[in-house]
């Protein structure tokens, strides 16, 4: 394989457990995930970097988290399989970049799987954590970013019902 795969999508469409799932089909990319990454860089888990500096702060993290790891994989001539948080692709520097240095795959799942994949790890997710029902919650934020995982992706993979290996079978199917 001769460049990055980024794989994004909604908290819960399984970018982490099909990014893992890759690494097996492609032993030779490196696996990042991103909020991984941003917590070995900070020192300081997802949660807490929302509590103490804001979503803003975590926005800013993401785009240089992405720019190092792009910059580095350049320099050494290497390729990563890269699973994205729900949210980079909305920061627009970060859409590009994706876009520019990888093939971006969204893991598109209807808002039942989502829910029900979100039911019981809602409470690691700070954007989960507003008092509303998690389904309205999910709802309303799938209703403004669906459209923009679809504009940073190159490949939708509709994920409904099948298992992480089959989703990574599917990606490398499409490469
Ligand atoms: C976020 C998704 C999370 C994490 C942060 C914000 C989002 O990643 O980056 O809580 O805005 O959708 P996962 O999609 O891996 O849960």
């Amino acid at each position: 394989m001769d460049c990055n795969i980024a794989l994004t999508g909604f908290m819960g469409s399984g970018k982490t457990s099909v990014g893992k799932e890759l690494k097996k089909l492609l032993p030779d990319l490196e696996l990042i995930d991103l909020d991984s990454y941003i917590e070995a860089m900070t020192g300081t888990s997802i949660p807490d970097i929302f509590s103490s500096e804001g979503e803003d702060a975590f926005r800013n993290m993401e785009k240089m988290a992405l720019q190092d790891i792009f910059d580095t994989n350049e320099m050494l001539g290497t390729n990563s399989i890269l699973a994205l948080g729900g949210g980079t692709v909305l920061t627009d520097a970060c859409r590009r970049m994706v876009r520019r240095s990888c093939k971006c795959f969204y893991l598109r799942a209807s808002l039942e799987t989502l829910v029900s994949n979100l039911k019981e790890e809602a409470g690691n997710r700070p954007l989960l954590k507003s008092g509303k029902d998690l389904r309205s919650t999910v709802k309303g934020l799938m209703e403004l970013r669906g459209p923009v995982y679809e504009s940073a992706a190159h490949y939708v993979i509709d994920i409904d019902g099948k298992t992480p290996t089959e989703i990574a079978v599917d990606i490398v199917t499409s490469l």
